[in-house]
């Protein structure tokens, strides 16, 4: 598309990679499900060879996002662990990873418990403080990674900060940006290397579809990526990737309208008697709020957490008595979701590391979907008058 770059986010997110179809004129692309595409003639490739290598579907959710990412260049995965998870086979056995102490259990557990049988070393550091993510570093640190807002305190980190860190150690930069959303942060414009998705949240925003996303700016760093994903196989498949493409055409509406609603929820659970603390960035007594207002564009995401003065059983009955928030891990569909961390996101986490990291038996995760918020707030004020 000639003039993409001029084109206002919702109208990229709706038109780029999403050309018409020649053949039949079709303003939906076919889905395309072929394993492999005929060659003319032995050795000579046309666009298409073999579904692992590429796959037209595909093609153009990875083209959607990165141009959403302001990116040059996208790779869609099966799923957001096999996106992170192809980041790391870019280390080598001696070499040594930075990552936040706010971050997915499933990150957690990838880092600690897989990459370390390849000898890859892993230290957690506080990103959302500099210093604490600089001290951090070694000589054979090659990687950082972080998000922001981070699961599951949504404490915030300064990006561009942490990419001025990153390039002072010639070291990448990864950024899960999975709760924040392109529409929200985009952290390539603010120097990080790769962007990171779980497809299967926002972008797909419906709960139906798996998928993890990169997304880069540099020609190398892709071709590295591209060889990883063909050689190891761990794309997205059409299915999913078709779902994706639909599901981010509406991205940008869900997002603005769930970050309103989530402002608002948080606003009343702070007011709520038994709630002793509301984990939310959009709130100025988030310790994360300025940062948070200069780098989230329009909204604060639509994932908030609570403290409740509870144990673990207690919170696990406040959690299961919801009715319309679905007690369900995952975040980012339509419709609501509550969780426990402690014992579902981040229960991979080794007990005494998740106490450490600030995650609490009582800690309550709340994913804002499009519901009315007055259901919302009520239905969370009934389950809390069980406490
Ligand atoms: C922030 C974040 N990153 C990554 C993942 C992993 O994504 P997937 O479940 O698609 O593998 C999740 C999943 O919950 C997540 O919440």
């Amino acid at each position: 598309m000639d003039n993409e770059k001029q084109l206002r986010f919702r109208t990229r997110a709706i038109h780029v990679g999403n050309a018409a179809d020649q053949q039949t004129g079709a303003v939906v692309q076919p889905l395309h499900v072929a394993s492999t595409f005929v060659q003319k003639v032995p050795g000579e490739w046309g666009p298409y060879d073999y579904t692992r290598s590429g796959n037209p579907t595909r093609d153009a959710t990875e083209t959607t996002l990165a141009s959403l990412e302001g990116g040059s260049g996208a790779l869609a995965f099966a799923t957001g662990m096999a996106a992170t998870h192809s980041v790391t086979m870019l280390l080598n056995a001696g070499d040594h990873v930075v990552a936040g102490t706010d971050i997915y259990g499933g990150t957690y557990r990838l880092l600690h418990k897989i990459c370390n049988r390849a000898g890859i070393e892993v230290s957690l550091a506080d990103s959302s403080t500099t210093e604490a993510l600089s001290a951090a570093i070694r000589p054979e640190t090659k990687l950082i990674w972080i998000e922001s807002p981070g699961n599951p305190l949504m404490s915030i980190t300064d990006i561009a900060a942490c990419a001025e860190v990153a390039s002072q150690h010639g070291v990448l930069l990864g950024v899960d940006n999975t709760f924040a959303t392109p529409v929200l942060t985009q952290p390539l414009s603010l120097g990080a290397d790769i962007v990171m998705h779980s497809a299967t949240k926002y972008l797909g925003g419906h709960s139906d579809a798996n998928g993890g996303m990169l997304v880069v700016n540099s020609d190398e760093l892709y071709d590295k990526l591209y060889f990883i994903h063909n050689s190891v196989g761990n794309c997205m498949s059409a299915w999913d990737s078709f779902l994706v493409t639909r599901g981010i055409k509406t991205l940008e509406l869900r997002v603005r309208e769930q970050c309103r609603t989530a402002m608002l929820v948080a606003e009343h659970l702070q007011q709520h008697p038994k709630v002793k603390r509301v984990l939310y960035p959009g709130l100025p007594t988030h310790t994360g709020h300025d940062i948070a207002k200069r780098q989230m564009q329009g909204g604060f995401g639509a994932m908030l957490s609570v403290e409740i003065d509870a144990d673990f059983e207690s919170t696990k009955n406040v959690v299961a008595s919801t009715q319309l928030f679905q007690l369900a891990v995952s975040l980012g569909a339509v419709e609501s979701l509550i969780s426990q961390p402690a014992s579902m996101s981040h229960a991979s986490y080794d007990r005494e590391d998740r106490l450490a990291n600030g995650i609490h038996d009582g800690l309550i995760r709340l994913s804002i979907g499009l519901e009315h918020v007055d259901d919302l707030v009520g239905d969370l004020d009934q389950a809390l008058s069980n406490l």
